[in-house]
């Protein structure tokens, strides 16, 4: 990891995750966790003002980049959640099978390296009667913007810190073992198509 990494581009995630349409998203999602959660690729913790906190007793916040921790300082400050940090990568978590209600994911799993284990973490530590909840951007339905994802995968990676613009969410979700309960899209307002092909909604384990 070089000067860009440690220095550019948590400033540049922290700003581009403030955006607002990318903040009208988690109003939509954050509100439905509860119980225990584990947040996946906590960042600069933008979903923390989000969640209920009559409903929520613990976060356990997963994020491996120190700089994007330490960028979260005030928004923590802010909670009343108890939080403790996971300083890990997803693909392999610290924690108990079947002890999550809810497992949260936003904006994170176009970056993880190996998306699959990872999600087969996600699916060990939840409850059977937990959730998932998600709310990423991937793969667009226009075969044009398509096109112009597969193209510029391979620079926009080094940009974005490993981001594949072009990820087919649900599949890999289903493909986790995850059942999608429900599941909307959209192209969000203000952002280049390519980057901002949306999908939110739940899953459950079975
Ligand atoms: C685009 S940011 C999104 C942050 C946050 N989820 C949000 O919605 O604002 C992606 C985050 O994923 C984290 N990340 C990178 N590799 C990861 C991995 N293997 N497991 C979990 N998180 C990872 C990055 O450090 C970064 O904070």
């Amino acid at each position: 990891m070089g000067f860009y990494d440690h220095h550019i581009l948590p400033r540049l995630l922290n700003a581009a995750m403030s955006a607002k349409p990318i903040s009208y998203q988690r109003r939509k999602v954050v509100p439905r966790a509860q119980g225990r959660v584990l947040e996946i690729g906590f960042g600069a913790g933008h979903n923390l003002p989000y969640y209920d906190t009559a409903k929520v007793e613990r976060i356990w916040a997963l994020e491996p980049a120190a700089e994007m921790r330490e960028r979260s300082a005030e928004r923590r400050a802010a909670s009343t959640i108890p939080l403790e940090f996971i300083d890990l990568p997803s693909e392999k978590i610290p924690l108990d099978a079947d002890c999550a209600d809810t497992v949260l994911v936003t904006y994170t799993l176009c970056t993880i390296p190996d998306v699959m284990a990872a999600l087969g973490e996600m699916r060990r530590i939840m409850k059977p009667s937990g959730q998932m909840i998600f709310c990423e951007h991937g793969e667009a339905p226009d075969e044009s913007v398509k096109r112009w994802q597969r193209r510029i995968t391979p620079a926009w990676k080094v940009i974005g810190g490993g981001c594949h613009v072009g990820r087919a969410i649900p599949k890999l979700i289903g493909d986790a073992g995850f059942k999608v309960l429900d599941l909307e899209t959209m192209y969000l307002p203000g952002t280049p198509r390519f980057a901002g092909f949306n999908y939110w909604g739940s899953a459950s384990k079975a």
